[in-house]
């Protein structure tokens, strides 16, 4: 979603602007800007488009000279896509330019108090509001007035600000939308996320809710909303640069699938000590355990789906009942939650704002929050009682793979870890799991060097308007995933059904030369989709079926088949969504599509 970068320093803040956007593009956008101090005046300057736009408006940053700026990529929300619409937003008399992120949600009433004190606007944002309140309180003393701002303004927000009068300043506030600042020599920087300015600083602060900061270029101070000093903890970042780079693939997408195996294994290895899963993290004991009453898993979109697989997995070895629901619905459903409930919420960028929202109802409630979440530091991390990190390093694509396959892994040390503690599982069966789990990098690895055969596949079928997934159990979940991939990056229309539900009213979609891709690797239910692999083909289905070695002679009743390796049914997912992913990718590659930036698309969801 939207992106901001700010910079106060020695340096020429627009090029570094640019660059810091850059890193943001892959959170999806439709509109770029930014506001420079020049020393004696607030430059701005805005694109519909692409940043290239931007970037070709103003020299490549070198028009634009000033040691003081803010920057933007809006994802439209407030307002269609339009340079009007698109940040900064500067107030009436030309003293602040903002950028935000986030919602104002009584912004409507604040525009009304507004207009009838005289304030003109120009956008239809919620976003211009907070530019004009700003300077409508204003008193010369910036603290006091972004104080009383944030008593004013409810939803979400991360704010970025420049001041005409204080031209060795850069301030920022934040509620419920992420913002960092990034702490440098002589120079600091303020970030929605971590990638947009990690090749000039590690050291970040985050802020917290309420949080105002006021930033020069060697001193940063931070205040909660009623004007109190607070100290905030810095902490470093490790990521590796080159895993924000495309190291030679075409697309972000198709390195981070190939990444898998490694991102897999740095889950998995660190966690697995002289044969035991070690998860410091955690504070469970076995009789905190033992009073789980039920898990409840909270998620969005891919990381629903992964929830969808710990269903199966959590029931079946842990013995315990187990309800996933979509963060987005939880909320809004009266939960039955009491501190006997175990939440577990699942995200890659600990910012989803639906995730946010159904954890902290979650916790209202008295549930304990276990979190499943890549990005350190993020909002869902911080909120949550216990956190597992999926050490993924940053994902840029739009569509997620690496973090997918990362949240699995921790998903199955989870499950071993609590089942074994519990003594639902023997020494045997741990033993026979954690040499499974160890397995997982070199057939995800053999997959993947079979690639090719699953692009002359999507060779085959990049024009159908209309495709089916079917399984059962797990293969289920899977067939979600695979579905969802095809359809973000692809834009074709997809269905996932379990395959036993089909002749409950969707197979009358079932025509002459529709493809259903059928998941068949769970031993125990085989027998049942070979009869409803059966079923579609007798309504003229191409079948293109997924199986393991064991089941190779799938490929005698379907018109093409994928054959895997084999591990454990309960781990299977693991390696059938890999075939699912190299398919959506390599359609979406034939059909031109933009596959990192998928249209209407965000990488991360921070508003509800
Ligand atoms: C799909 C995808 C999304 C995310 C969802 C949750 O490829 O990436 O469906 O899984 O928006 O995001 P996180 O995991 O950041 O909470």
């Amino acid at each position: 979603m939207c992106g901001i970068v700010g910079y106060i320093g020695y340096d020429q803040a627009t090029p570094l602007l640019l660059e810091g956007l850059k890193k943001l593009e892959y959170r999806g956008y439709d509109s770029a800007g930014v506001a420079i101090h020049t020393g004696s005046e607030l430059k701005v300057v805005k694109a519909q488009g692409r940043l290239q736009m931007l970037s070709d408006k103003i020299n490549n940053g070198n028009n634009i000279k000033g040691f003081l700026g803010i920057g933007h990529t809006r994802w439209a929300t407030h307002g269609k896509p339009s340079e009007k619409n698109s940040h900064p937003h500067v107030s009436q008399l030309g003293k602040f330019a903002v950028v935000h992120n986030g919602i104002i949600e009584n912004y409507i009433q604040i525009k009304e108090e507004l207009l009838k004190n005289g304030v003109k606007f120009v956008s239809d944002t919620d976003t211009e509001v907070v530019a004009q309140l700003i300077e409508y309180y204003y008193d010369a003393d910036i603290l006091n007035t972004m104080s009383k701002v944030a008593n004013k303004i409810e939803g979400s927000y991360a704010l970025g600000i420049v001041c005409l009068d204080k031209p060795n300043e850069l301030i920022a506030m934040r509620k419920s939308s992420p913002l960092i600042i990034g702490i440098g020599k002589n120079e600091n920087f303020i970030a929605s996320d971590v990638t947009a300015i990690i090749s000039r600083t590690r050291d970040i602060i985050r802020l917290n809710d309420e949080e105002i900061a006021i930033i020069k270029k060697d001193k940063v101070t931070v205040y909660d909303k009623n004007k109190n000093r607070v100290t905030p903890i810095p902490f470093h970042v490790d990521w590796n640069i080159s895993t924000s780079e495309k190291s030679g693939y075409e697309h972000f997408m198709l390195k981070e699938i190939m990444e898998q195996p490694k991102s897999i294994m740095e889950t998995i290895k660190p966690r697995i000590k002289d044969g035991k899963i070690v998860l410091d993290d955690l504070n469970f004991s076995k009789d905190d355990l033992e009073k789980i009453s039920k898990i409840c898993i909270i998620a969005c979109g891919s990381a629903y789906h992964v929830g969808f697989v710990a269903k199966y997995i959590f029931e079946k070895i842990l013995r315990k009942p187990v309800e996933i629901t979509i963060a987005s619905e939880f909320r809004y459903m009266d939960p039955i939650i009491d501190d006997s409930v175990l939440v577990i919420s699942i995200s890659q960028s600990g910012e989803t704002a639906d995730t946010l929202a159904a954890l902290r109802e979650a916790k209202s409630s008295g549930a304990k929050v276990l979190s499943i979440v890549n990005v350190v530091g993020s909002s869902i991390a911080n909120d949550s009682d216990d956190v597992i990190y999926t050490w993924a390093g940053p994902e840029i694509a739009v569509a997620t793979t690496k973090a997918y396959s990362t949240q699995l892994s921790v998903v199955y040390l989870l499950a071993i870890h609590m089942a074994y503690m519990l003594s639902k599982i023997t020494k045997e069966q741990y033993d026979s799991y954690i040499n499974d789990l160890l397995l997982l990098p070199e057939k995800v690895e053999e997959i993947l060097a079979n690639k090719d055969t699953i692009k002359s596949f999507a060779q085959k079928f990049c024009n159908c308007k209309n495709i089916f997934f079917i399984g059962r159990n797990i293969d289920y979940a899977v067939s979600l995933e695979g579905s969802l991939k095809l359809k973000e990056i692809s834009y074709i229309h997809s269905e996932a059904y379990p395959a036993g539900e089909l002749k409950h009213g969707t197979i009358s979609l079932i025509e002459e030369g529709t493809l259903v891709v059928a998941l068949a690797t769970n031993d125990m239910l085989f027998d049942k989709m070979v009869s409803n692999i059966k079923e579609v083909k007798a309504r003229g289905a191409v079948v293109l079926s997924l199986t393991t070695e064991k089941h190779k002679d799938l490929e005698e009743i379907s018109d093409f088949n994928i054959c895997i390796p084999q591990v454990c049914d309960m781990m299977m997912a693991s390696l059938s969504v890999i075939p699912l992913q190299l398919f959506a990718y390599y359609v979406a590659h034939l059909k031109g599509c933009d596959i990192d930036k998928p249209r209407n698309l965000a990488k991360s969801v921070t508003v509800e």
